[in-house]
């Protein structure tokens, strides 16, 4: 992330949104987490989303990844009082295996907060994602799509790959590809800016085929 984006999602509106709109609209689509619910967030950023996760869908625990060593600094002072509640990481979320030992199959929810549309291939991103998720477990993502990357602002402020990105209808029908069960629990808002949705690793593999 360059400095325009750092300031921009770290700053109050944005936590504002995230806040009384991200987390109430997920929380609709997707309902609360399962009692002791182990979690991943991928780009967790200076972890106001992981005091998200915390408190608002009671995870017993998260595991919390950024590629960028400052960010997990900034979470690392945030979530100081969360204590073994929390285990914070520096590393990519392209291999979870190497940045967080994480085995599959290993998570009751995965988070995203709008850190899939950074990574140059994103459907590998999804399929790790897809990998880590228990039988039963739901991937709960916020995401900004093709149609906004390619806004003059955001080209002008920001730092994004821009090859290859993804619409709201396409980034569904990945997850779906891969297995996860969507349905009609995603949103879009801004002329299909940006998307919200929850998605859902069938108990068993063959319900998805
Ligand atoms: C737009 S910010 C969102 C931060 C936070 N989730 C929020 O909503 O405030 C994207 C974050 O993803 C991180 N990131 C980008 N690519 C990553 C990757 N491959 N693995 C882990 N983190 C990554 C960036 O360092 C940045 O902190």
């Amino acid at each position: 992330m360059n400095r325009a984006e750092t300031a921009l999602v770290n700053s109050p509106p944005r936590r504002a949104l995230q806040r009384f709109y991200e987390v109430p609209t997920l929380l609709r689509l997707g309902g609360a987490l399962p009692p002791n619910a182990r979690v991943l967030e991928v780009g967790c950023g200076a972890g106001y989303g992981t005091e998200l996760i915390l408190r608002r869908f009671a995870a017993a625990r998260v595991d919390a990844l950024d590629l960028d060593p400052a960010m997990i600094g900034r979470a690392k002072r945030r979530l100081a009082g969360y204590a073994d509640r929390v285990r914070l990481a520096t590393g990519d979320m392209t291999d979870l295996r190497a940045a967080l030992g994480a085995e599959d199959g290993s998570f009751d929810a995965v988070f995203d907060f709008a850190i899939v549309h950074h990574v140059l291939d994103w459907r590998a991103a999804l399929g790790e994602i897809v990998r880590v998720l228990k039988p039963g477990g739901r991937f709960y993502f916020d995401e900004v799509t093709a149609a906004a990357l390619a806004t003059r602002g955001y080209r002008w402020l920001f730092d994004h790959p821009t090859e290859d990105r993804f619409t709201a209808q396409e980034f569904v029908a990945e997850l779906e590809r891969q297995g996860l069960q969507v349905g009609s629990r995603w949103r879009t808002r801004i002329r299909g800016h940006y998307l919200l949705g929850v998605a859902q690793r069938p108990y068993s593999d063959a319900a998805s085929r």
